[in-house]
């Protein structure tokens, strides 16, 4: 039995030390052959209630929360806020309390407020997990993509990663600056001055050109414009984005020869990243980001309930 997660909530990389972060990544890889398996049926959850409460639009996150509690055998429910008393005006909280009262045994949240998951953790009886908060964290997103990341290059140690596009406004970028780096790799951070972190992390270079930035690259991470997160004028002056920060097949020719393109989606293709070089297999593990989350998702699942389940 390995040592169990010290953490009684995963609401971000932050506070995690780099044995938690190798601890999630090793549980969760015999979940991915499980997960290829034409029966994928576990009963480690059962019993157990699990609660999605996305109050953000979501397609891989929550859908792969869905998936990996039902493979362990949870009851999962998901609130839907727009058809809730959110509606009528219900507060975070309130609402986290109403949800506490029916005795969830883990509740997985999205929340466009900063902090949110922080917040309804202290005011529940269960395991929160953060499935993003505002421009805060995400912590399995950057779980997952460590695991791609281990996956391909056997290591994460001594790689030399970029992550190009919108910093300052990406929860993604938030967990992944502080993962990657603790886990050893060398990070430079890539995007235009409006878009790049007021102050990037110690040890973290940041760019405003793109092909210094992503020069001899192991791994080039594409992130999205957050136009909902930007403040007013900034997407105006972005000017022809693709064409200084778009990912081509050209442009990452100045990566290192075997690097791989990451994408968290959704993608926004011809805009960040070039259509074709998405879908190009022995380049883009942006499919293999979404597989192995299902993974990383079943290990964060069973590691937060272990204590309950005796
Ligand atoms: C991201 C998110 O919601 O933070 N998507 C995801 O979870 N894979 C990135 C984004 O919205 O751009």
């Amino acid at each position: 039995m390995p040592a169990p997660f010290p953490h009684p909530h995963l609401l971000g990389i932050e506070g995690l030390s780099a044995a938690d972060i190798n601890l999630i990544l090793d549980e969760a890889e015999p979940w991915i052959a499980f997960n290829r398996g034409a029966r994928k049926a576990d009963d480690r959850l059962a019993g157990l209630t699990q609660i999605n409460a996305f109050f953000e639009n979501s397609t891989r996150t929550l859908f792969s929360f869905e998936i990996a509690g039902k493979r362990l055998g949870a009851q999962v429910s998901n609130f839907h806020p727009a058809a809730s008393s959110v509606r009528k005006g219900e507060s975070l909280i309130d609402t986290a309390q109403t949800l506490n009262a029916m005795r969830p045994d883990l509740i997985v949240i999205r929340h466009e407020a900063n902090g949110a998951a922080v917040e309804v953790a202290a005011h529940v009886d269960c395991p929160v997990i953060n499935a993003g908060d505002g421009q805060g964290e995400h912590p399995t997103q950057a779980l997952l993509d460590a695991l791609t990341i281990r996956r391909r290059f056997g290591r994460i140690d001594g790689l030399k990663l970029a992550i190009c596009g919108d910093i300052r406004h990406s929860r993604v970028a938030g967990s992944n600056m502080r993962l990657l780096p603790l886990l050893g790799a060398e990070l430079r951070l890539v995007g235009p001055d409006a878009l790049l972190p007021a102050s990037p992390p110690a040890g973290v270079t940041a760019f405003t050109d793109m092909d210094e930035g992503i020069a001899g690259a192991d791994v080039v991470m594409m992130l999205r414009i957050q136009r909902e997160r930007l403040e007013a004028g900034v997407a105006d002056a972005l000017g022809d984005y693709h064409a200084r920060y778009g990912l081509t097949r050209a442009r990452l020719a100045g990566a290192a020869p075997d690097a791989i393109v990451m994408h968290p989606g959704p993608m926004n293709r011809g805009v960040e990243i070039d259509g074709d070089l998405a879908d190009d297999p022995e380049r883009s593990v942006i499919l293999e980001q979404v597989e192995y989350g299902v993974a990383v998702r079943m290990a964060c699942l069973d590691l937060l309930t272990r204590s309950r389940r005796g």
